[in-house]
């Protein structure tokens, strides 16, 4: 199925045509980076409609974890769609329960948990803040900047990476303060691991002492790696204190491990990076290679609210969940360890090309999970964002699928598939693609 590449005719005529109709038809809101149209795709390569082939670095946006069109969780999704495509939430269906019992297995912690299904990430996080008001029967949540939770009303209320998602949607969900994350590259206090002894967890401390009341916090809200803010990964105590600061003041912790989640860091869920144990996680994206399905799971204690106090049409569908079980099954069976392999092996590569390359500022990630800063000089670290952009137009027109974050950071989050040829592929494309940037600027 690996064609040769083929961009003679960049953008193609088919490609060009969709575009022209899409902006049309289709609403303006969604960011288009690319011209990119998809006719098909298989692993870690994608097709557009003129024939070009691509090298997906994105996997979706950390969603297709076993590949494009994975044979076994095609033949997962056409065996149950032959025996039923939808039954209400009102009934019972064998596929769900199972799925729900191996999540439950699968979250960190020995204690009884429950699944709650939803259809996206959003959704995830938006029965997250709902069960804990209901448990704790408390209005206030933290969250952290440069933290991403989705775009519905509640959960946009947390997400604090681009003020663009957030400009214009107000008055949004009350009682959510946002704090620093810790971002060591980037301190908040200008202070420098480990002599700051995580000024960025104390300043929650204070704000306790000072402005919110902590018996009126019903959880924080953390990416255990902050994704769409940067792919940054806090340092080595920074969960274990918030851990610690939640359970001071009997406050849930709730792990968004929306894009974490499902073995792209190496583990089933980031956080077990730093042996912490949350009180609900949330999951999407990778969790049935690409159909819709989101879930919140919770401690069985916290999840106590009785029947119709929430639900939807579509959450845990049938379908979808027969995608996760055959997804489940192929990061058990050995993409997960891929994952952590491959994540290594282009982290390291990525860390060497910094000797090349003055304008990476860092290089940092865990598993299929790395984002790579760009600085117009390490000196003063200022973010070179047209850089950054020039990068991605140059990597895309040699046949590289990549997609930014932050402000001047790129990520890579290839399936958890990627074999190192076409690791090496990729690396290579982007290693010219920098220089070529490098030089135009
Ligand atoms: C950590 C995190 N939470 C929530 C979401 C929202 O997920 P969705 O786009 O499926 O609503 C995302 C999406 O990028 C995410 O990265």
């Amino acid at each position: 199925m690996k064609s040769a590449v083929r961009r003679s005719r960049f953008p193609g005529p088919k490609a060009k045509g969709y575009v022209a109709r899409d902006a049309e038809a289709i609403s303006p809101s969604y960011t288009r980076p690319h011209p990119f149209v998809m006719d098909h795709g298989q692993g870690s390569f994608a097709w557009d409609v003129d024939g070009n082939r691509y090298i997906d670095f994105n996997a979706g946006i950390a969603v297709t974890a076993t590949g494009h069109c994975h044979p076994e969780v095609v033949k997962a999704i056409q065996e149950q769609a032959a025996k039923f495509i939808h039954m209400s939430t009102d009934f019972y269906y064998g596929v769900q329960i199972e799925l729900a019992e191996k999540l439950v297995s699968l979250v960190p912690g020995e204690h009884p948990k429950r699944v709650f299904f939803c259809n996206s990430g959003t959704e995830a996080v938006e029965a997250a803040i709902k069960l804990a008001r209901y448990y704790t029967g408390r209005p206030q949540m933290i969250a952290f900047l440069g933290g991403f939770h989705g775009r519905t009303m509640g959960s946009l209320a947390l997400t604090a990476s681009k003020a663009v998602q957030k400009r214009g949607f107000a008055p949004l969900m009350p009682g959510v303060t946002h704090v620093p994350y810790g971002y060591c590259y980037r301190c908040a206090y200008n202070l420098e691991y480990p002599a700051c002894d995580l000024a960025c967890v104390e300043f929650i401390e204070s704000l306790f002492q000072k402005s919110l009341p902590p018996e009126e916090v019903a959880a924080i809200f953390m990416e255990p790696i902050q994704g769409e803010g940067g792919y940054i990964v806090p340092p080595p105590e920074f969960h274990v204190r918030l851990r610690e600061l939640a359970d001071r003041y009997d406050i849930l912790l709730v792990d968004d491990e929306v894009q974490t989640g499902m073995g792209r860091t190496g583990k089933w869920f980031a956080i077990e990076h730093w042996g912490v144990v949350p009180d609900i996680v949330t999951i999407a994206k990778g969790v049935a290679s690409g159909m819709p399905l989101g879930a919140m799971v919770a401690r069985k204690e916290v999840m106590t609210w009785p029947p119709g106090a929430h639900g939807n049409t579509f959450g845990g569908n049938p379908v979808c969940c027969a995608a996760a079980l055959a997804t489940i099954k192929l990061i058990e069976g050995g993409l997960m360890e891929n994952a952590a392999k491959m994540g290594q092996y282009m982290l390291d590569r990525a860390r060497a090309m910094e000797a090349e390359h003055s304008t990476i500022g860092d290089v940092r990630g865990k598993g299929l999970m790395i984002g790579i800063e760009l600085v117009e000089d390490r000196e003063n670290k200022e973010p070179a964002q047209a850089l950054r952009d020039d990068l991605l137009q140059r990597a895309f027109k040699k046949g590289l699928l990549l997609l930014p974050c932050g402000l001047n950071i790129i990520r890579f989050m290839p399936a958890l598939s990627i074999d190192v040829q076409t690791a090496e592929e990729g690396l290579a494309i982007f290693e010219e693609a920098l220089t070529e940037a490098e030089k135009a600027r």
